[in-house]
């Protein structure tokens, strides 16, 4: 699990009306806890109405630089809402030490890599485009990079400033879904733009795909059915914790026991609150971060009874049917359920 620590926010840069890029100051006595892999996020914790709210966020910066994400105001989106609107210079926050297993670690021989993007999808394929030009004078990286519009693209000026610098080696296709650019691909990320970056650039030794679900889809479909192993492709799906994709049909309540450090904790679970949600009502400090399904900070494994779970990007099927579940996504559909935290 990752530890919070209050950092100051250092500088809050518009990117869009919509968005904004976040820099922390980090403490000397702080940098070694907080050095990342680019790829990898940060979670972000503040007081929103009185209530303690964490969101994760891409890191978008590279190692070597402040530790800066993006956020775009989500429709309906009480933190990224109040972060685009409120995040002042100067303000404590508190910020979890990197994690996820969505990086590029840097490979000391030359390296062609694809990152394909969508909206904010952009903010840990930007760190890993930094850190592929850089780690090589031989690397190359190709970004396709998908918007409704200009105006709605994060990091232009970012962008423009690291293709000037490295003009042959970083190449962004540009992709817009609702407005005709000239040099640009209108429409959506899709078969055709793939194939016309095979044929232009080459297949890449990896491709990071980061944005919503079904362009993560339709992109490894494509990229696996082009012959690109499934080793050499990582994606990131963006999800929010307002996302559901189950309900429970029933209205119950459930007694849960929870073992956590050795104790047993009994609560009750009504059926409109995660495990989770009612977990922290009830003063029980189990680990957690992202609330997404996306960290693995809330794994936990079930002793007795059932659940279901709402959006799950980390354990694979032998490790549910081994009894692990994200509390953050997990409701019981039993009038009994013992998990534990300790044995997992
Ligand atoms: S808190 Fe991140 S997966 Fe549950």
């Amino acid at each position: 699990m990752s530890d919070f620590y209050s950092l100051k926010i250092k500088s809050v840069e518009e990117l869009t009306l919509e968005s904004v890029a976040v820099s922390f100051v980090i403490p000397a006595e702080l940098k070694s806890k907080f050095n990342f892999y680019s790829g990898q996020y940060v979670t972000l914790e503040t007081k929103i109405n009185g209530n303690n709210t964490r969101r994760s966020y891409s890191i978008c910066s590279a190692p070597n630089e402040d530790i800066t994400v993006g956020i775009k105001k989500l429709q309906g989106g009480i933190f990224s809402t109040h972060a685009v609107e409120n995040f002042k210079k100067g303000e404590a926050i508190n910020v979890s030490t990197p994690e996820g297993r969505f990086y590029y670690k840097e490979n000391y021989g030359k390296e062609i890599i694809t990152g394909i993007a969508a909206g904010s999808g952009i903010t840990p394929i930007l760190s890993i485009a930094k850190s592929v030009v850089r780690a090589n004078k031989e690397n190359k990286f190709v970004l396709i990079y998908g918007n409704k519009s200009k105006s709605d693209k994060m990091f232009s000026t970012e962008l423009l400033k690291l293709k000037s610098e490295f003009p042959d080696r970083f190449i962004i296709i540009d992709v817009y879904s609702r407005a005709s650019e000239e040099g640009c691909f209108f429409g959506r990320i899709d078969n055709s733009i793939i194939n016309y970056c095979f044929k232009k650039y080459g297949k890449a030794d990896k491709y990071f795909i980061c944005g919503p679900e079904e362009m993560i889809k339709k992109s490894s479909d494509k990229l696996l059915s082009s012959g690109i192993s499934k080793k050499n492709i990582f994606f990131e799906l963006f999800v929010s914790k307002n996302t559901k994709s189950s309900e429970l049909t029933e209205d119950i309540e459930s007694t849960i026991d929870i073992v956590y450090e050795g104790v047993n904790h009994t609560i009750k679970n009504p059926k409109s609150k995660t495990i989770l949600d009612s977990a922290l009502d009830s003063n029980i400090d189990v680990p957690y971060s992202c609330q997404g399904g996306v960290c693995a900070a809330c794994i936990a494994k079930i002793i007795k009874g059932k659940v279901t779970m709402d959006n799950n990007q980390i354990l694979t099927d032998q490790e549910i049917d081994d009894g692990l579940i994200l509390v953050c996504q997990s409701k019981s559909t039993d009038s009994y359920l013992k998990i534990n935290f300790d044995d997992v």
